[in-house]
C-alpha cells in the first residue's frame, strides 16, 4: 500500500536538522510512499535573506497534509526574531490552537523518578497555542530614562479559552476521565480568574470527567512528587510551555519529548515537532537524541489516521530503548543520532511488515 501523503519538512537549525533526518527515515520505514518536500527556512536563511521564511511562507505550506518541524533558533539571531519569524506565525496562520504534549516514562530510560514505572507516568499536556501570555501587545516607554518601563499584555479571549479547555475535556473523557487545569488566580488577578471561570462553566458539560484546578507552582511540584495523580493537564500558552519542559526533564530529558501543533478542525495542516530546541551546545556533533522528533513523527502519522503505522513507530522506540544497546549520550550511551535512528527504523520496518490484523503492540 502506498500512502501518497504530502509532507513538508522544515529541519531548521542546529540539531533540528539531524533529528528530522532520522524521523523521516523511521516514517519511511513504516509507511511507503510518503512524499517529502524540504524547506530550508532557518536562522541561516535569516542571515542570508533578512527573513526566517519568505513572506508567503504560510501559503507555500498550506496545501500539505502535515508539517514536520525540527527546531528554529541559533546564536547570532535573537530568539524572539526566530520564534516570531517562523514558529509563532505558522501556528497562528494554520489555527493550530492546540499544542499537544504527551509525557511518558519510556522503557530503558533513567528518570529523575527512577522508582516509578511506566504505569505511574503517562500524562497528556494540552497547551493553549495561539494567544495568552505570548502576545505582541505592549512596549517600552520612557526608554533610556530613569523612569523607563515596559508593558507586556496577555490576551485571553472567550473563544480561545473555551476551545482549548473543551479540547482538553474531550481528551480526558477518552482517557482516564481526569483533568487538571493550571491556574495562578491568586497572583494574576484578571486573566487567571477568567480562565478558571471558563473551566468551571465547561466542566458542567462533562460530568464524567473529574476536575482539579491547581496553581501552576504547586502543579509543578505535583508533577515531580506525584505524577501518578495526573492524567490530562490543560494550561495557558506560558504555563503549558513551562510544565511540559519540566515534565520532559523528569522523564529523562528533552531528547524524548514530542509535541504536536494541532488544528482540530483540519482546515489547515497541523505541525509536529520535538519539545526541545536547536541545542547549539551539541549541534554539529551528531549526538542529539532523535527520539523526540521520531515520536513527533508518530503523532503526525496518528493525526493522518495512520494509527497502525504510528503504533509501529511508538513500539519500535520502546523496544530499542528497552534493549539499552543503542543509546545517545544524554541517555548514558555512546550511540550517534544516526545509530539510534537506524535502529528504530529497522525495528519499525520489522513491525510494519507483520500481516494486517496483528496489532504491533
Ligand atoms: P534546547 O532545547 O535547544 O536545549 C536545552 C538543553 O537540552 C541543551 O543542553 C541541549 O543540549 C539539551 N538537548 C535538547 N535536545 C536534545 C536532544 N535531542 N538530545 C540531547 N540533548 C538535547 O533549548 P535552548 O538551549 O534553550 O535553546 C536553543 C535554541 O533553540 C534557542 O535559539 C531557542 O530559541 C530555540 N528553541 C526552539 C524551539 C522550537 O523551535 N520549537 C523550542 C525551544 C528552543
Ligand atoms: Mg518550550
Amino acid at each position: 500500500m502506498v500512502s501518497g501523503y504530502r509532507i513538508a519538512t522544515i529541519p531548521g537549525d542546529g540539531i533540528g536538522v539531524d533529528v528530522t533526518a532520522e524521523a523521516v527515515r523511521v516514517l519511511d520505514a513504516v509507511l511507503p510512499g510518503l512524499e517529502w518536500t524540504e524547506f530550508e527556512w532557518s536562522c541561516e536563511n535569516y542571515l542570508r535573506t533578512g527573513a526566517m521564511m519568505p513572506q508567503d511562507g504560510a501559503e507555500q505550506l498550506a496545501g500539505f497534509d502535515a508539517i514536520l518541524l525540527g527546531a528554529v533558533g541559533f546564536p547570532g539571531v535573537a530568539d524572539h526574531v526566530s520564534l516570531w519569524g517562523l514558529l509563532i506565525p505558522l501556528r497562528r496562520a494554520f489555527g493550530q490552537y492546540v499544542n499537544l504534549r504527551p509525557v511518558r516514562l519510556l522503557p530503558g530510560t533513567q528518570s529523575a523518578l527512577r522508582d516509578r514505572t511506566a504505569a505511574d507516568l503517562d500524562i497528556l499536556i494540552v497547551r493553549e497555542n495561539s494567544e495568552g501570555e505570548y502576545s505582541r501587545i505592549g512596549g517600552i516607554h520612557n526608554e533610556g530614562r530613569p523612569d523607563e518601563f515596559v508593558l507586556q499584555e496577555s490576551v485571553f479571549t472567550r473563544t480561545g479559552c473555551e476551545r482549548i479547555i473543551r479540547y482538553a475535556f474531550e481528551r480526558a473523557a477518552e482517557r482516564s476521565g481526569q483533568l487538571c487545569s493550571a491556574t495562578k488566580s491568586n497572583g494574576i488577578i484578571h486573566s487567571m480568574p477568567y480562565w478558571d471561570s471558563v473551566f468551571e462553566r465547561i466542566a458542567v458539560e462533562y460530568p464524567q470527567v473529574s476536575t482539579r484546578q491547581m496553581h501552576v507552582d504547586a502543579l509543578a511540584a505535583e508533577l515531580v512528587l506525584h505524577p501518578d495523580r495526573l492524567d490530562v493537564i490543560v494550561g495557558s500558552n506560558l504555563f503549558g510551555d513551562i510544565l511540559s519542559d519540566l515534565a520532559a526533564a523528569v522523564t529523562g530529558g528533552l531528547g524524548l519529548a514530542p509535541s504536536g501543533n494541532i488544528n482540530p478542525d483540519r482546515i489547515a495542516p497541523s505541525m509536529f515537532e520535538a519539545v526541545h530546541g536547536s541545542a547549539p551546545d551539541i549541534a554539529g556533533q551528531g549526538i542529539a537524541n532523535p527520539v523526540a522528533q521520531i515520536l513527533a513523527g508518530a503523532m503526525l502519522l496518528d493525526h493522518l489516521g495512520e494509527a497502525t503505522a504510528a503504533a509501529a513507530v511508538d513500539r519500535a522506540v520502546c523496544d530499542v530503548l528497552a534493549t539499552g544497546e543503542t543509546l545517545t549520550p544524554d541517555l548514558g550511551g555512546t550511540a550517534t543520532t544516526a545509530d539510534l535512528g537506524a535502529a528504530i527504523a529497522a525495528r519499525a520496518a520489522e513491525l510494519a511488515r507483520r500481516p494486517a490484523g496483528v496489532d504491533p503492540r
